[in-house]
């Protein structure tokens, strides 16, 4: 504890001394991102301005809990659901959509930056990051591009020597709620890459409202390192005595150590079905959920 008390400490400082003019960085929700704003927020206050872009592929109540939770700072929250919606329309490859994602993301950042004319960015990169983009495994949008298109007179980047764990133990720290220091992993692009194909406003609240369920019945019971609901494509079903194409929603559960690699979760039957029958109850447009068994390799934890 007292190693953590000295870095706030430390890094509180040398944010105050890096730091001089109005700074903003980009807050997604995450723990990285949560304990930066709230570090640089100590070091200079006013002079932060965090930025939360509303995607529209937030898991359901984020953007109001992100509101909440920062709501002493200079928090912009940036409604752009319509911007990123038109973005996406007709793109079905999984690569595609993770580049028109990253790409409005800082399109939609750069404006908001130059508004505020912004000196500084503050990003809440840590060390595993580093690693990971050098391998360039799958195109991450996380904001480590967007150096290379804005003129910053400096980027500061608080946790770039931590893991993951000493993070969410700084989080614990700052008192920071549970929801974001003990929070799971959640990518980037949120919940575009979890409708496979083409992403549309009545698959996005499907998906929403499914994930929402599988995180009530699984989270705080079985602790798994992800767990999560996607949309996999339509098939048929009967509701109400009537034939219907229903969304086919896939449940993911894994246990992992660090994401490289994951094993799916073996769930009790009842709790399954108890899902299944939450979901095809409660979300309408949804006529059949399967449990997704594959490991990681050969799959990976999201679909796309
Ligand atoms: P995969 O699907 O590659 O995911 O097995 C491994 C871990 O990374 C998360 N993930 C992301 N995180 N931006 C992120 O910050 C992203 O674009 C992204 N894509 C996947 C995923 O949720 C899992 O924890």
């Amino acid at each position: 504890m007292v190693k953590v008390d000295s870095f706030i400490l430390r890094s509180i400082e040398k944010i105050k001394e890096q730091v001089s003019g109005p700074a903003i960085i980009a807050l997604s929700g995450g723990v990285d991102s949560s304990v930066c704003a709230v570090l640089a927020h100590r070091a200079i206050g006013e002079l932060l301005f965090p930025i939360y872009i509303d995607t529209g592929f937030m898991r359901k109540g984020e953007t109001q809990r992100i509101k909440d939770t920062f709501s002493d700072m200079n928090l912009q929250v940036i409604d752009a659901k319509e911007r990123f919606l038109k973005a996406l329309k007709g793109i079905e490859d999984p690569e595609l959509k993770r580049k028109a994602v990253g790409e409005m993301f800082i399109r939609v950042f750069e404006e908001e930056a130059r508004l505020l004319k912004a000196e500084f960015l503050i990003q809440g990169t840590i060390y595993p990051d580093r690693i990971e983009s050098e391998g360039g495994i799958k195109s991450h949008h996380n904001v480590g591009g967007l150096p290379s298109v804005m003129d910053f007179r400096s980027i500061v980047e608080p946790l770039e020597d931590l893991y993951k764990d000493e993070v969410r133990e700084v989080a614990r720290a700052l008192d920071l709620p549970c929801e974001i220091s003990e929070r799971m992993p959640f990518p980037g692009p949120g919940l575009s890459v979890r409708i496979v194909g083409e992403v549309t406003q009545e698959k996005i609240e499907a998906v929403r409202e499914a994930n929402a369920i599988v995180e009530e019945e699984l989270l705080e019971r079985f602790h798994p390192w992800q767990t999560f609901a996607a949309i996999l494509g339509k098939g048929t079903g009967v509701k109400d005595g009537q034939r219907v194409h229903g969304w086919i929603v896939a449940i993911r559960a894994v246990s992992s150590r660090d994401g490289m690699t994951a094993e799916s979760m073996e769930l009790p039957w009842d709790v399954l079905k108890r899902i299944e029958s939450r979901i095809t109850g409660e979300v309408p447009s949804v006529a059949r959920v399967v449990y997704d068994l594959s490991s990681k390799p050969p799959a990976t934890i999201e679909f796309e």
